[in-house]
């Protein structure tokens, strides 16, 4: 292979990403320096962030400038190296890849990806990786559910989210999860063993926290934002914590996202608030995984990938985390495993 393929950023998306914000362009693979990598990619991680990053608005990484390749984490496969860490054939992470089809890197920005008998490599990039990290430090961290407490979180069924859940009911919480449709409802309570579960698509949230949350919410997992934190969240008890993860529904809305209506509820309820973002986390990652790897081994946490094909698919595959038409953590596979 002497071309690579990437995805630049044109302009910067008004509302929902459009095919013409992003262009896909072909180039000759340059030579390696001394100290370098040139990784084959394999799987691309697509998250909601992913708009942010598209966008100029105030955020926790610098934007991706417009004629920049866009931002993405991956996993893939050493095909070429100048270092004496890494060689041929290791399947490594290259740190922030992009949504291209290789990444030249240089050796103290990769990691190696372990292998584990029997977890398969998107573990690594969904339970394992970044989601499942997010899901921990969230829930356990900074909500800290306790037994016999109420938790609520909203898109309950997505990939932090049903991991989320299902670490606050191991603490012994009663779980309520809000997403969108039958399907993902059912398997919030029919499988992961969620105490009750909202369809925001067809039901009132309010009154349905209000049926299955009689003793008011301890602690909010909050991925949504705009009127379904709202609802979440002028329902919060005293001590209450509120874990803001994320406001996805707010994402594709530009200017900047109302907060809780009753911003008095903080003070006079004494909640605790705090938004977190995972990479302040990450050299705590071993707290974490000590607690995630037996549950992913044993196969008591369940976890689920919905994998598209081929990097020319990114722009379309990317929206499918706004529709909720996705099944699992979102993942693009761009060449096959190896
Ligand atoms: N703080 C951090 O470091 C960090 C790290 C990772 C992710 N996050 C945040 O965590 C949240 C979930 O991310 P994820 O990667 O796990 O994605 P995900 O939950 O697998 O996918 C996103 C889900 O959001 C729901 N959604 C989208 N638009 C919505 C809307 N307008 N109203 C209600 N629900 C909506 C959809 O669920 P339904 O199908 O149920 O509608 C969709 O499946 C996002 O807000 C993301 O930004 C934060």
């Amino acid at each position: 292979m002497t071309t690579l393929k990437r995805w630049v950023l044109k302009h910067r998306p008004q509302g929902e990403i459009a095919p013409g914000d992003l262009e896909l362009v072909e180039e000759p693979i340059a030579d390696l320096a001394d100290g370098e990598v040139l990784v084959r990619n394999v799987y691309l991680s697509l998250d909601p962030t992913n708009r942010i990053w598209m966008s100029d608005q105030d955020q926790y990484l610098p934007p991706v400038q417009i004629g920049e390749t866009m931002r993405g984490g991956g996993i893939g496969v050493v095909e070429r190296s100048r270092s004496d860490s890494f060689k041929q054939g290791d399947v490594v992470n290259p740190g922030l890849a992009g949504w291209s089809t290789h990444t030249i890197a240089a050796a103290g920005a990769v990691s190696p990806v372990p292998a584990i008998p029997g977890v398969p490599l998107t573990a690594f990039m969904s339970v394992l990786g970044a989601t499942g990290l997010t899901a921990w430090f969230g829930m356990i961290d900074i909500g800290k559910p306790q037994a016999g407490e109420t938790v609520v979180v909203s898109a309950a069924a997505g990939a932090v989210g049903s991991i989320a859940g299902q670490l606050a009911k191991l603490r012994g919480a009663r779980v309520i999860g809000i997403a969108g449709g039958k399907a993902k409802c059912d398997w919030l309570t029919g499988e992961l063993g969620f105490d009750g579960a909202i369809d925001y698509k067809s039901e009132n949230v309010g009154a349905a926290l209000d049926r299955l949350c009689p003793n008011g919410i301890d602690v909010n997992f909050e991925n949504v934002g705009g009127e379904i934190m709202d609802a979440v969240f002028s329902r919060m008890n005293n001590f209450g914590r509120m874990v803001l993860c994320g406001m996805i529904s707010t994402y594709n809305a530009g200017g900047i996202p109302a907060g809780p209506t009753d911003f008095s509820r903080i003070l006079m309820h004494r909640l605790t608030v705090k938004g977190f973002i995972i990479i302040d986390y990450l050299p705590r990652a071993s707290e974490a995984l000590a607690e995630l790897g037996p549950l992913v081994a044993s196969g008591a946490l369940k976890w689920k990938v919905h994998v598209e094909d081929g990097l020319e698919n990114a722009v379309a595959a990317v929206g499918r985390l706004f529709t909720g038409d996705h099944d699992g953590k979102l993942l693009l596979r761009i060449s096959p495993e190896p």
